[in-house]
């Protein structure tokens, strides 16, 4: 265990049960913000708001091997754990769990979690295995801490479904916090794989929350049908031929199925696609 300022740095699960029991047995309410690292405002805003509820935040940082399919970029994934530390400790975190894949994953591990509705199409039709691997190690992270609360960001939608989904099924003892989309000035999501983007492709990014907001104007002036409030979107995407446009459906905002109709409150608008190699989602309320 390192001591970086006020912060405990700890590499493996004995340690991290460790800190954790001591936490616990000062009484403090533990949270958890699970990160793969290279850290922006939008993870900042997760620790601050778990600081808010709990007396002791963890913030793990790991590049999860077991949610990048073949030809996805877990080699290239941006990492930066020394700048990582530094932000987490600013944010006010308790302790950063920052373990190599072999201190995480026993050797020969052969268990998965897998959630198999809310994980169905969108990002799961495009990313095979990502869903199972993301939620394995979410559910490695709670059973290694054992929180009261975990944070998560609204941006990744059907992460955040999947998620609450497993919590729920299997008796997860923890509260699901989801926190707001964090996004840039012209109102593109913040993500660590932003900075993949070329200069070109930065400023033609803004089409994504463009795209959204034309999604909810097309609300606000009266539209109900999700198939012309999708069109909206996918018209305004249309303008930058540049973005690919993977998908752009209006759901259910809990179990993500496709909607004929827009319900106030319940429905999301929510796509993917490429600029360039650059992946990028995004999603709103209607
Ligand atoms: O959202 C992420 O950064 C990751 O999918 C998570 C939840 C940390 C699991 O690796």
């Amino acid at each position: 265990m390192v001591h970086d300022g006020a912060m405990d740095v700890v590499r493996t699960v004995p340690e991290l049960r460790k800190a954790v029991a001591a936490a616990k047995a000062a009484g403090s309410v533990v949270g958890l913000v699970p990160t793969m690292g290279c850290l922006h405002e939008g993870h900042l805003a997760l620790i601050r708001r778990a600081g808010r509820d709990c007396g002791w935040v963890a913030a793990s940082v790991f590049v999860n091997p077991t949610q990048f399919g073949p030809g996805e970029d877990f080699a290239r994934y941006p990492r930066a754990l020394k700048e990582d530390l530094a932000a987490c400790r600013a944010a006010g975190a308790s302790l950063v769990f920052a373990p190599e894949p072999e201190d995480f994953y026993p050797e020969g591990a052969s268990t998965w979690v897998e959630e198999t509705a809310v994980s169905q199409g969108l990002c799961g039709e495009f990313r095979p295995g990502h869903f199972r691997g993301v939620a394995t190690v979410v559910a490695m992270l709670f059973n290694a801490v054992q929180p009261d609360i975990a944070v998560f960001g609204r941006k990744d939608l059907q992460q955040l479904a999947v998620i609450r989904r497993m919590a729920r099924d299997l008796h997860m003892p923890v509260a699901i916090v989801a926190h707001e989309t964090v996004r840039e000035a012209d109102g593109l999501a913040m993500s660590s794989r932003n900075r993949y983007l070329s200069a070109e492709d930065r400023l033609r990014a803004r089409i994504v929350p463009e795209a959204l907001a034309a999604a909810r104007a097309a609300v606000a002036a009266g539209e109900g049908s999700a198939e012309k409030v999708r069109a909206a979107a996918l018209g305004r995407l249309s303008r930058e031929p540049a973005f690919k446009v993977q998908y752009c459906v209006v759901a259910d905002a809990e179990t993500l199925r496709p909607v004929g109709h827009v319900t106030a409150g319940r429905t999301v608008v929510a796509l993917a696609g490429h600029l360039g190699a650059t992946r990028l989602i995004d999603n709103c309320d209607l």
